[in-house]
């Protein structure tokens, strides 16, 4: 891998209107229910991103014909069906991306052919016991290492038996396998999640007429069914938008409007964290489009104080955590996250990292078990390690417009797996930022 480095100069605002690229969950969701389903399915705004591709690819090995991704976004599946998938005769490599991982493992349960799934270091350092051991319950065979990570071999031809999941994480990706492997399964599925998490596959799988029906935090589908084609508009990834809505914040003299973003009640903890500390979010032309709420977010530069985190954001808000520790550390006072140790096995362990790389920055942040503890405070400059995680990398890339002195970021090339062309995008509301090899 070569070694990407970001450059960022302090100071600076973000001005302008843009689109982020498309949502890195929707888009994984329109390949995969697109290659089950009967006829055929048109994507627009796919997100370009290694990790959709990596699932877009694992779907070509197995026989799917999928035209695209054209310049904008547009993808044509055509579906073979619940039954049609072919065998490949490699391993699907699935590079960064646990959501792939997670998802196919559940899907590909139901096959009737032998796979294997395997990703990059970090992918293969994941707990994935938390797939393996519910779809076991169902009748998957399934082997992984001694401690339960990748590479998964699933074994083809097991007969799945549907059944009822108490998860004991709210994890959309738990949920969302459970669900596909559910598709395949005998009877009914139904998982109950502990707190609301991110509802791409259920409200998708509706669109692609398979009942999921929820009542309360019990979400149920029956097996056997088959998935017509639908199209599907991918809109901007909030979590893209995420970092964008706290250099406007933090940035004084800064307006931005992110344009088409996904506002999917599941995923919108960042809005409600921001405001809750001070930023001025502006939620404009709210729509539905493809079965998700959209809208275009205006954000001003605001004055940020620091708030104790309520738990119930965590799981809405599980994957901008890394932009909303910076948008701590430029806001006066204390800012408090707990019940969030699932930070801890994301693409690395982000309260960790995080914490060192602001500590370098001069900041005062305490990790804990679960959360964190940070004092706003003035941001230095200096260099940081992403740990080849992308929404590192792109945190502390913000971070500098609230910094006395540049910071330069190390290990950048993952941000192409949710984020492709962030640097240019950055650049051109205003971030003073230089991306270069070495
Ligand atoms: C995702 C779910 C989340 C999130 C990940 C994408 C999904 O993971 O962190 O980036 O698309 O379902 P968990 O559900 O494991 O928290």
């Amino acid at each position: 891998m070569s070694n990407l480095k970001f450059k960022v100069q302090p100071g600076g605002q973000l001005n302008g209107t843009i689109r982020v690229p498309g949502d890195k969950s929707i888009s994984h969701r329109s390949i995969m229910l697109g290659s089950l389903a009967e006829g055929t399915t048109e994507v627009s705004g796919f997100l370009q991103g290694e990790d959709s591709l990596a699932t877009l690819n694992a779907f070509r090995q197995m026989g799917v014909q999928i035209e695209g991704p054209s310049d904008e976004g547009r993808v044509t599946v055509h579906g073979v069906g619940m039954d049609g998938l072919q065998p490949s005769d490699q391993a699907l490599d699935l590079g960064n991306s646990g959501t792939s991982m997670r998802l196919l493992s559940g899907l590909l349960s139901g096959q009737a052919f032998d796979v294997t799934l395997e990703g990059d270091e970090s992918l293969s350092g994941r707990p994935m016991r938390r797939v393996t051991d519910p779809l076991a319950e169902m009748g998957a065979i399934i082997e992984t290492e001694a401690d339960g990570t990748a590479p998964l071999k699933i074994r083809g031809g097991a007969p799945l038996k549907g059944f009822h999941y108490e998860m004991p994480m709210a994890s959309a990706q738990v949920k969302s396998c459970l669900l596909l492997a559910g598709l395949y399964a005998e009877g009914e599925t139904c998982v109950t999640e502990p707190a609301p998490t991110r509802d791409h596959t259920e409200r998708m799988l509706n669109g692609f007429g398979v009942a999921v029906t929820r009542s309360g935090d019990k979400i149920c589908l029956q097996g056997g069914g088959k998935l017509q084609a639908a199209e599907v508009d991918v809109p901007a990834d909030i979590s893209s938008t995420a970092f964008f809505l706290v250099g406007a914040s933090i940035a004084s003299g800064s307006d931005l409007t992110l344009e088409h973003v996904g506002i999917n009640p599941t995923r919108i903890g960042v809005i409600n964290i921001l405001r809750a500390m001070g930023a001025n979010i502006e939620v404009l032309n709210e729509r539905v489009s493809g079965g998700e709420p959209v809208a275009d977010l205006r954000v001003q530069s605001a004055a940020l104080h620091g708030i104790e985190i309520p738990v119930d954001q965590v799981p809405l808000a599980i994957d901008e955590f890394p932009a909303l520790f910076v948008a701590a550390a430029c806001a006066e006072g204390e800012t408090t996250l707990r019940g969030a140790e699932e930070l801890r096995v994301k693409e690395s362990d982000r309260i960790q990292v995080m914490a060192d790389g602001l500590t370098t920055l001069g900041i005062d942040a305490k990790p804990t078990a679960d959360g964190i503890v940070i004092q706003g405070g003035t941001m230095g400059g200096g260099t940081v390690y992403s740990h080849h995680d992308h929404r590192i990398s792109m945190s502390f890339a913000m971070a500098a417009l609230c910094a006395t002195a540049p910071i330069e970021i190390e290990g950048c090339d993952n941000v192409n797996t949710s984020f492709p062309g962030f640097s240019d995008l950055a650049a051109r509301v205003g971030l003073n930022i230089e991306a270069y090899s070495s």
